[in-house]
């Protein structure tokens, strides 16, 4: 984890925020190449979801919404986490974190045994809503996305029209005050959510649960992410809510450990059953067919963005060697992205700088790639430490103009240049009028 760590900041990926007072703990800034990574996860994961799907629509709702939501809903009474402090080193930890040793607990910081009793913290970060800071004014910054799905949900299914089962999908920050935010950006403070809350029938529910299963796993794969490092956990009864039929973790092997990517879990009615009672709203759907009228129950996939994008960053991290520029082997890092998610899709490099024919056609290959995918143009130092510069950020394939290209050593390889992809390193002579079809194919 360290190394990675260090590559993410020096490659500008993720910094601390407000690192120049210090930073403050749980909180995240993604740099250049880290925003790339997000929207090009958040933009496949809307494609896969959304737009692929004729079952689907989208929404985006506010971050404050009324304070009755998240009574209704249950998270002001109900969403905190047990913590216990420890009087020796005061370290806070949640209860879950402290170790037992023959049946007494101890401190995994000091190793302390004088423990308080656990007491609940809870995660929601509460704000005031205009000029007055009274219990009138309370409301909290959402802790998941899903809850304006829900209140939304008579609004989406009238304009939408759209008959169960169907989904509501959103992507958007969520917050909550993690007693022990850790392990870089995995329990943060501030992430973001893919959620798709999968309306359906009561008998459909478990079923779909299924479903989701292994449409969540090919999203997974299509991203980078090998199967074998994917894991399918059941969560027992006791660890999931009360209200839920059925939950799964999505895993994924971190340098740190196994740990959870995405939840699924099969809510039944309790969300929209909850808003009709406390706002006296209908939320049920009246099936044409049948004459029913019925609150739906629903299935929901919620992904972590900043988990799934430490996750590609981890599985993509490897060290391999690469020939220089005299052909001896050197070390090189090198993050092996899945074209689809790679901040940068293409490197374009003059072979020499102050050749103004290689620079002229170099930029106009730029121009011509730029409306269609990131590209980055590069003309300073040797080739070789070029190429490195961009295998260590991902980018999967880089261009060379060189001498050929301007036609001076053979007529018939004018207008063409040499394709490098990043992990095989082989180059292939291809023509710049191919170039844009050729990308377009291995990046989409
Ligand atoms: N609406 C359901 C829900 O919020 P959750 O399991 O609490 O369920 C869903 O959260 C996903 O959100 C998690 O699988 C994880 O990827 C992400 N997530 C939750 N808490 C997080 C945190 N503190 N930091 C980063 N990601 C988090």
């Amino acid at each position: 984890m360290e190394k990675i760590v260090s590559l993410c900041k020096r490659r500008g990926f993720i910094f601390q925020s407000s690192e120049i007072y210090g930073g403050l703990n749980g909180l995240w800034d993604y740099g250049p190449l880290g925003v790339e990574l997000k929207r090009n996860l958040k933009n496949y994961w809307w494609r896969v979801m959304v737009h692929e799907r004729d079952d689907v629509v989208g929404m985006d709702g506010s971050i404050l919404m009324n304070r009755a939501v998240w009574k209704a809903s249950g998270h002001e009474d109900t969403f905190s986490d047990p913590m216990v402090d420890c009087r020796v080193c005061k370290t806070r930890m949640r209860a879950d974190q402290v170790i037992e040793k023959k049946g007494a607990r101890q401190c995994p910081n000091c190793g302390s045994k004088d423990l308080t009793e656990p007491r609940p913290f809870h995660l929601m970060f509460k704000t005031y809503v205009g000029a007055t800071e009274d219990e009138s004014s309370i409301t909290y910054l959402r802790p998941e996305t899903a809850q304006s799905i829900f209140v939304q949900f008579k609004n989406v299914l009238e304009v939408s029209r759209k008959k169960l089962p169907f989904g509501i999908a959103q992507i958007g920050k969520a917050f909550r005050n993690e007693i022990n935010p850790r392990n870089f950006t995995f329990r943060s403070r501030e992430f973001e959510q893919m959620e798709l809350e999968y309306f359906c029938r009561p008998e459909q529910g478990m079923e779909l649960l299924e479903y989701w299963k292994e449409e969540r796993l090919k999203f997974y794969e299509n991203i980078g992410i090998s199967r074998a490092n994917l894991h399918v956990r059941n969560v027992p009864n006791e660890e999931s809510a009360f209200y839920s039929k059925g939950t799964y973790d999505i895993e994924y092997d971190f340098p740190f450990g196994r740990q959870e990517l995405e939840g699924v879990a099969y809510r039944t009615d309790y969300d929209l059953s909850q808003h009709q009672k406390a706002s006296g709203k209908s939320l049920e759907y009246f099936d044409e067919e049948t004459k029913q009228r019925f609150i739906p129950h629903v299935v929901e996939p919620s992904a972590g963005v900043d988990r799934t994008v430490l996750a590609l960053i981890c599985e993509a991290y490897s060290e391999d060697e690469a020939p220089d520029e005299k052909g001896k082997m050197e070390a090189r890092i090198v993050l092996r992205f899945h074209p689809r998610v790679a901040p940068i899709k293409c490197a374009v490099f003059p072979l020499l700088k102050n050749r103004e024919s290689l620079v002229v056609k170099a930029k106009e290959i730029v121009d011509l790639l730029r409306p269609c995918m990131t590209v980055f143009y590069d003309e300073s130092g040797a080739i070789g430490r070029r190429y490195r510069r961009q295998d260590e950020i991902g980018t999967p394939f880089g261009i060379t103009v060189d001498f050929e290209t301007l036609g001076e050593k053979d007529p018939s390889l004018r207008d063409t240049v040499t394709l490098r992809e990043r992990d095989s390193m082989k180059q292939e002579r291809v023509k710049i009028s191919d170039l844009l079809e050729l990308l377009s194919m291995r990046i989409a």
